[in-house]
């Protein structure tokens, strides 16, 4: 997969972009990545001008960004033009998904107040990462580039994890755990060290339907339906590991 970005701030991306993951599937083979600074393809250096009717902020002009797509559309073709911004289509692992099938995408990034609304006509995709406004759509397209190039063959380590994650198949991931056995007398439950993978993955399965039920049955309705219920042990078990006062309302701030 090739991926461009058009930004303004093309600095932000550099150690994102470098380290770990995302910076090993580059060195791979796995992903290209390359960022463009909006600033190469104005005459004069100037990238945004004034909102006509007024108002604060200063908007990036729709001529400079499709100068820069333009060009680089030139090259190449694009699967998808996508422009991060806050009124886009909300981000979904199922997006990802679809995303991660693709052979090129242009990711434009606005900055400041936002680019001028023509832009829109020149993107096939908008985007957004979640209903709250960040100062730029860089840190929205690093998140989409991290949830895409994880889920490309040979990006993770362990080739099933990605399909393991949280929100694939609309569940929530199990609980992990890892050596001590016990913290602070919280104990790794019994099953994990039993040795029987067939219970372990029921287990597991069991534990991710819950989990999905009580934090984000929203995700799943079909939870309620189809599935035997749980048994009263295990549902008791799960709600204490997950608080006593029970999941997080979505209304509510996490304390
Ligand atoms: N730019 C600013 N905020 C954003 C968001 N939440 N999603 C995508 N782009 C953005």
């Amino acid at each position: 997969m090739h991926i461009d970005i058009i930004t303004a701030v093309p600095e932000i991306f550099n150690s994102p972009l470098q380290a770990s993951i995302l910076g090993r599937a580059q060195k791979n083979g796995i992903v290209s990545i390359q960022v463009h600074n909006l600033h190469n393809y104005s005459p004069n250096g100037r990238i945004d001008d004034y909102p006509y009717g007024g108002g604060a902020g200063m908007i990036i002009r729709v001529d400079v960004v499709v100068a820069a797509m333009r060009h680089l559309q030139h090259h190449r073709q694009y699967d998808e033009i996508i422009y991060l911004t806050p009124d886009g289509h909300r981000l979904t692992q199922a997006l990802l998904n679809r995303l991660s099938l693709c052979k090129a995408l242009l990711l434009i990034a606005g900055h400041y107040k936002g680019i001028d609304e023509r832009v829109r006509h020149f993107v096939t995709l908008e985007v957004s990462i979640g209903d709250y406004v960040l100062t730029g759509g860089e840190i929205p397209a690093l998140v989409l580039i991290d949830g895409i190039v994880r889920l490309l063959p040979g990006a993770l380590s362990d080739a099933s994890s990605a399909l393991e994650d949280s929100f694939q198949e609309g569940l929530l991931g199990s609980p992990l755990y890892t050596r001590p056995r016990e913290f602070e007398g919280l104990r790794v439950p019994d099953i994990l060290l039993s040795g029987n993978h067939q219970a372990i993955a029921a287990w597991r399965a069991e534990q991710s339907r819950l989990r999905t039920l009580l934090r984000r049955p929203d995700l799943n309705p079909n939870l309620f339906h189809d599935e035997v219920p749980l048994p009263p042990k295990l549902a008791e078990e799960t709600a204490s590991q997950l608080g006593k006062s029970g999941p997080p309302s979505q209304e509510e701030e996490p304390s």
